[in-house]
This record gives structure tokens, C-alpha cells and sequence, in this order.
């Protein structure tokens, strides 16, 4: 729309004409006149109506869409700081009648809704202001990774949904019918982004992954993001680690610079980051989770949801002023196939979890890069090598050393934002009772 400014830049324009256009987020009536609050993607301002316009108003239903022409004038704020401002309407045109009453009321500073609902009324309620701040902070942390990424000479690659075989073992994969054949869809792009390494040596890339996960948790989702990461001639794990640890900083520092209304609205402080995140064996964090916590977990082979979240909120933060924390030395027992096992003892892998903030956001590792050993990796597993054919073919013709690793999108704004529910950092969330809206 020519001419038009936005909400957020109303406060140069005092004394001048302007054109505006947004949604009628709230209607006040004072009999002869009124006030629009008018609403667009920046945020929120005040339209005084006269008696004509507010007629009109006072027929349609909150959410219409409307254009203004008027004035820009001052007004007296709350916080004299800031200097505030409204609009003198002169020619109101509307774009879009609404007639019917939404089903949620938006206009309040707090939806406070429960989940189900929000999510239900997705159409609506994502138009909350502090809705839409989650996104807009999601697509800075994907700003920020991407940044980082291309910075480092890395390649961005779009890898495929619909694959031949599971990825990740387990069962946690959907089927879809494809011709008359059967296919899954993608768990994770590891293979593909493997591949790559006979080529490019670094690459990322966000992926679509989906998992048939058996129950709903506040952490799974059955649709999710991941930022993929791999990169080739490495010299260990504490390599891939660095670029998880750098990537992260960037994408925090994106937030942090281009986010702050969004921050300050949802009453965020983002989590401390410390110098350097901490990096400690799993068998070293359930010492600490023992010793420090009170709760003796040291015969597990994985970290339990409670031992995560005491690590990066209790622990890292204590120890490091950080709340990420890289988990390294996963036994063999708990890994995929095609994860590297520690030549000094085969029971053990050379993988790594980083739990941030509350629970586990990414899973990363070295892989297995020779021909013979992943024939017996994938034998030892239980998996049959003629199914890995293709992904096979690039351990044949020459894979460097490498590793790589994959961070849930939804996972770590959940996590970062402080959000109980990882639907809730999930603009359209698939679980295992939704798919709509
Ligand atoms: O830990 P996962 O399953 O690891 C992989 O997919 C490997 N291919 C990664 C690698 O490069 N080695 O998934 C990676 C991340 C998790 O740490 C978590 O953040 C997120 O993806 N994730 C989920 N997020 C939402 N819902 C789910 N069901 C998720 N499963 C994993
Ligand atoms: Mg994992």
C-alpha cells in the first residue's frame, strides 16, 4: 500500500498528514466520539473517530480491517518519557468488515487461556501481540544461525521430507503411501547432511522432521523444525561443539539486538550464557546430579528429564553462570547407528547432548566415516545393510573424519522463552491428538 506508514513510526510524524492501516484491536465509545485502537504488524496506536466513523464502527465487529487518513498529533502519556501520540481521523475506509464477535478477546493484555483453546482458535489468537512476539523471536534465532553459518564459508542445503528408511531407529516414524510403495517421512536430514561431506565439508540447514511420538509431552511435538548442522576433517568432538556453542551466541545476540520490545513484552531475560559452556561426561553430571542434587540416577544410561533441567537450570548456572550445558560420552547402547564409537572403549560413543535451559535442544556427535565399520554398526543395531544402499555408497568412495549436530527450533524458543509447553513455541503445533488448525 503506497503512502502508508506504520504504528511505530507515527511518533516522527507529529503535525503531518499520514495514511495508516491495521485491525480495529479495540473500540472505545464516548457517545459523540470514540477511540480505535488501531493494530499492525508493529504494534498498537490510538485513532480518535468522530461521531460519523464511530457510527460506523459501532455496526462492525472488532478485527475488521481498516485505512486511515489524519493528523498526527500529541497526547499526554502515561510515562512522560515516551513521547505519545494519536491519530485525527479524517477519512476512514473500511477494507475488510468483520460481523462476527471473535471467539477469544484478543484486546486483553493477557490472553490467559488454556492451551487447547489457544491453539483451537490459532487463527485468531496469533494475532495477540504477545503471540505474535514468540514468532518474531523465532525468526531472529534462525536469523542469527544463518548468519553465523554463512559467515563460517558453510553451505545451506534443503534436504528431502519423504525418505526410503528411518534415520533415527526406533519406531517413532510415520508411513506414507507413495504409489503403492511404502516411505516415511524424514526424522532428520543426518543422512543427507552425512552425505554432503563428501563435498562441501561444512553445511546447515533448518530441516523438517517428524516422530510418531507415542504421548503427547510438553516437549515433543510429532512436526518440528531442526537446524542441521555438519561439517567434514574435523579433529573431535570439542570442533562441533564450538560451532554449537558460537552458533548459539550469535543467535541470542540477534534476539537481543533485534528483539528487545518482544523480550520486554514477554517479560523475558534470556538466559546467562556464560563464558564458555561447560562440557562434562554424562557419567560426571550424574555424579554432580548424586553428590549436588540428592537424587542418585548414576546407573542410568541417559540423563532423565529431571536430571536436565536441574543441570541447566540449577547446576550451570551455579558453577558456570550459564545455563547450557554439553552432556559428551552416551553409551553405545542409547545411540543411532551411525554415531562414532570411542576407539579407547567400544561400549561408549563420541556424541554429545547440550541441555539448555530446562531440558536437551540439540544431539550431536563425530560419525562413523569407514565403509567396514558402519556395515557393523548398522549389523549391531539390528538393521539390515542392503536397506542403507545409497547412504552406504558414500562411505565407499571416501567420507573425511567429520561430525555434526541437530537443535529443535521449537525446543530451544520453548526453552529460552521459559514457555511450559513446546506448542506454545510452535506457530501450527502437530501432536499425537492435532492437526488443525
Ligand atoms: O536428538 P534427536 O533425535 O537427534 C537427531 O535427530 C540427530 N539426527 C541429530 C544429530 O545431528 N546427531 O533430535 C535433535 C533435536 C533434539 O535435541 C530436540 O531439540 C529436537 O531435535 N527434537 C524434538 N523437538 C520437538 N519434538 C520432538 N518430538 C523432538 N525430537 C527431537
Ligand atoms: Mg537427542
Amino acid at each position: 500500500m503506497k503512502d502508508r506508514i506504520y504504528v511505530n513510526e507515527l511518533p516522527q510524524h507529529v503535525g503531518q498528514k499520514v495514511t495508516v492501516a491495521g485491525w480495529l484491536h479495540n473500540l472505545r465509545d464516548h457517545k459523540n466520539f470514540g477511540f480505535a485502537m488501531l493494530r499492525d504488524k508493529t504494534g498498537i496506536e490510538q485513532v480518535v473517530l468522530n461521531a460519523e466513523q464511530l457510527e460506523q464502527l459501532r455496526a462492525l465487529q472488532l478485527e475488521s480491517v481498516l485505512k486511515f487518513t489524519g493528523t498526527v498529533v500529541e497526547r499526554k502519556a502515561k510515562d512522560p518519557s515516551v513521547k505519545a501520540v494519536e491519530i485525527q481521523a479524517e477519512t476512514m475506509e473500511v477494507l475488510s468488515p468483520v460481523t462476527t464477535v471473535a471467539p477469544v478477546e484478543i484486546s486483553k493484555t493477557d490472553l490467559d487461556l488454556n492451551l487447547d483453546t489457544l491453539i483451537d482458535n490459532r487463527v485468531v489468537t496469533l494475532r495477540h501481540p504477545k503471540q505474535r512476539a514468540i514468532f518474531r523471536i523465532q525468526a531472529a534465532l534462525v536469523h542469527g544461525y544463518r548468519s553465523y553459518m554463512s559467515k563460517q564459508g558453510f553451505t545451506e542445503i534443503f534436504f528431502p521430507i519423504l525418505a526410503g528408511a528411518a534415520s533415527e531407529g526406533g519406531s517413532e516414524f510415520f508411513k506414507v503411501d507413495y504409489y503403492g510403495r511404502e516411505a516415511t517421512l524424514s526424522q532428520s536430514a543426518q543422512l543427507y547432511k552425512q552425505i554432503t561431506m563428501g563435498v562441501y565439508e561444512g553445511v546447515y540447514g533448518l530441516s523438517y522432521s517428524f516422530r510418531a511420538e507415542k504421548f503427547g509431552t510438553s516437549r515433543h511435538l510429532t512436526e518440528f523444525n531442526q537446524f542441521e548442522f555438519e561439517v567434514g576433517f574435523v579433529d573431535g568432538m570439542d570442533e562441533v561443539m564450538d560451532h554449537a556453542e558460537a552458533a548459539i551466541r550469535e543467535m541470542l545476540t540477534t534476539v537481543e539486538k533485534t528483539c528487545e520490545l518482544e523480550l520486554k513484552l514477554l517479560s523475558v531475560t534470556l538466559p546467562p550464557v556464560g563464558k564458555r559452556f561447560p562440557r562434562v561426561t554424562l557419567k560426571e553430571a550424574l555424579e554432580a546430579y548424586k553428590v549436588e542434587g540428592g537424587v542418585d540416577e548414576t546407573h542410568e544410561p541417559d540423563l532423565s528429564p529431571a536430571a536436565e533441567r536441574w543441570l541447566s537450570t540449577t547446576w550451570g548456572p551455579k558453577h558456570h553462570d550459564c545455563g547450557f550445558v554439553f552432556v559428551t560420552d552416551y553409551p553405545a547402547t542409547k545411540r543411532p547407528f551411525y554415531v562414532k564409537l570411542d576407539p579407547a572403549d567400544p561400549s561408549n560413543t563420541l556424541s554429545f547432548d547440550l541441555v539448555g535451559f530446562g531440558s536437551e535442544i540439540i544431539s550431536g556427535g563425530l560419525r562413523v566415516n569407514k565403509y567396514e565399520e558402519q556395515i557393523e554398526r548398522l549389523k549391531a543395531k539390528g538393521l539390515n545393510p542392503d536397506q542403507f544402499e545409497d547412504y552406504l555408497m558414500m562411505h565407499k568412495f571416501g567420507i573425511p573424519p567429520e561430525g555434526g549436530f541437530g537443535m529443535g527450533l521449537q525446543r530451544l524458543t520453548q526453552n529460552v522463552l521459559g514457555l511450559a509447553n513446546i506448542k506454545e513455541a510452535t506457530i501450527f503445533p502437530r501432536d499425537v491428538q492435532r492437526l488443525r488448525p
